[in-house]
């Protein structure tokens, strides 16, 4: 553990502009440079005592905060983020990471970070240092994402393509804005999951690709170079040292990094793991180091990646209808309640695993669609004019577990649903010039599907749990000791 010397937060001003309102003041605390989060048993604690995460996914800050020719959005940027502060959020889950190719490559952002190994988009880069500027000012803290195992920011396949002259990536299918069918005006949405040429390929065979980055030498270094450079930057806005900036709570591996099999001790994913946290805990001593494990395959896998001695705390990721648990076109009770009963025993499992290891454990990423039985006759199945009964009801559930979970003395230290979509509407959308809409859906997946929207009860729900928490640990820690209970 580290030591943490108590210092107040300063509280800064920050203008919330808002569409149709007149500009407010807001007061937010920032986050203290110098306060660092760190790991004490199965607790996060900063220097005023339990930390818990009130997070959310918003994986495309560093693009919004980039300059406007670069297909950034500053407005939107900050009204988002003053949404979210406004809502308790004080933890953002975003990518610190993205690669391109030599030509431009579907299903994924753009512009991106890396155009070839160590060639940066300045302007990227230096939006990274606006969004966390931004972030510090509102007292929000970062997870930076520092590689994908899937499509939608390049991330391991786009290394391991770069490492092999290039080679065509076997794609899955992957949402494609331009597929039929359109929209009468171009650009204003629509399209379908592309399943031929690029896209025709399975997530079996599009796995065993992208990992091939756990043993293939030359895309690891350039890999760790990336690594490097994001964890040695010094922020051009507000002058810190990325890794002496305490905005930035967690270096991650990777979102979502798979194994191989489920019960093989020989993986390449753990050996990996373990060369890789070293490597950032080397550069970055006082912050964090979590893997971005879905923790989808069972105890065996949660452990051997979570007992690493570089990785700090488990995280897990829910998601009840792409494992096939929930059907979002059926209006039933029961169907609802197979998600909620997944959901809650997977709470618990994975709560008792992060025990068993002696870590905390992160709910990282959970989602459900809206009630999208009420588009299935419509122009498109993920029109935000949809309810959100079934999502409400489940977002109750499982962020009630984690609540109760931290509140029993367990492991859990919070959640972040996925994702953050804001002001964007699919009804609404208008791509940018390049192909972007920047919905809370990654670009290879149908825009809409999961978002929470500004005006959503899911944000309400966010809301509470992080004021409830806050009462819980004001009247029952002072410290971070427990003094009742
Ligand atoms: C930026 O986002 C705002 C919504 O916050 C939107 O009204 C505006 O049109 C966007 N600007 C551009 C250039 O896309
Ligand atoms: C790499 O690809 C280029 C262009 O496709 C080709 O000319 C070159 O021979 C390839 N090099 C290797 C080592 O395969
Ligand atoms: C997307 O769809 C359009 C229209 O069908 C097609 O021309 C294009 O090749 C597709 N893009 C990819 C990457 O599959
Ligand atoms: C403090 O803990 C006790 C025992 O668990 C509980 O009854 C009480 O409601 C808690 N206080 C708050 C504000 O949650």
């Amino acid at each position: 553990m580290r030591l943490s010397i108590a210092l107040l937060g300063s509280v800064v001003t920050v203008s919330a502009l808002s569409i149709g309102a007149a500009p407010k003041k807001k007061k937010f605390h920032a986050v203290n440079p110098k306060d660092f989060v760190y790991v004490d048993g199965l607790r996060l604690k900063d220097a005023k005592g339990l930390h818990y995460i009130t997070g959310l996914n918003y994986w495309a800050c560093m693009n919004l905060a980039a300059d406007e020719s670069q297909g950034g959005n500053y407005t939107r940027l900050v009204t988002e983020l003053d949404q979210m502060a406004s809502h308790g959020v004080n933890h953002l889950r975003i990518m610190a990471s993205s690669e391109g190719a030599p030509t431009p490559q579907p299903f994924r952002m753009t512009p991106a970070l890396l155009t070839a190994p160590g060639i940066y988009n300045d302007k990227l880069l230096t939006g990274l240092d606006i969004c966390l500027d931004e972030l510090s000012k509102r007292g929000i803290r970062a997870t930076m994402t520092l590689n994908n195992e899937w499509q939608w920011s390049g991330g391991f396949a786009q290394y391991v393509s770069w490492a092999r002259n290039n080679t065509l990536i076997p794609y899955p299918p992957s949402w494609n804005m331009s597929a039929p069918p359109q929209r009468e005006t171009p650009g204003t949405g629509w399209g379908d999951y592309t399943t031929v040429l690029n896209g025709a390929h399975t997530y079996d065979e599009f796995t065993r690709f992208a990992n091939e980055i756990y043993t293939n030498e030359v895309a690891e270094g350039w890999y760790k170079d990336h690594i490097k450079t994001i964890i040695e930057r010094r922020n051009s806005v507000n002058g810190r040292l990325y890794s002496e900036d305490a905005t930035i709570m967690t270096w991650q591996l990777a979102n979502e990094p798979q194994s191989l099999s489920i019960a093989l001790p020989t993986d390449p994913l753990y050996p990996w793991v373990s060369r890789i946290s070293q490597y950032i805990r080397s550069l970055a001593p006082k912050q964090l180091v979590s893997v971005g494990l879905e923790s989808k395959q069972g105890e065996a896998v949660f452990k051997a990646v979570h007992e690493v001695k570089d990785v700090d705390y488990a995280t897990t990721h829910c998601w009840v209808q792409n494992w096939g648990v929930y059907d979002m076109y059926n209006p039933s009770a029961a169907n609802l309640k197979a998600a909620q009963d997944f959901a809650v025993k997977f709470i618990s499992d994975t709560s008792k695993w992060a025990k068993e290891v002696g870590k905390p454990v992160f709910l990282e990423e959970f989602g459900m669609a809206r009630d999208n039985w009420e588009n299935k006759e419509k122009e498109y199945p993920y029109l935000s004019s949809a309810g959100t009964t079934h999502k409400d009801a489940y977002f109750e559930t499982i962020i009630g577990a984690v609540v109760s979970d931290f509140k029993k003395g367990g492991p859990y230290v919070g959640t972040s649903p996925w994702a953050y979509g804001g002001v964007w509407r699919p009804e609404t959308q208008v791509e940018n010039e390049f192909g972007m809409v920047w919905a809370g859906d990654p670009p290879h997946e149908s825009p809409g599907w999961y978002d929470l929207y500004d005006t959503d009860e899911a944000m309400e729900i966010v809301a509470r749990q992080q004021r409830d928490v806050a009462r819980w640990i004001k009247s029952n820690h002072t410290n971070g000791y427990q003094i009742r209970i």
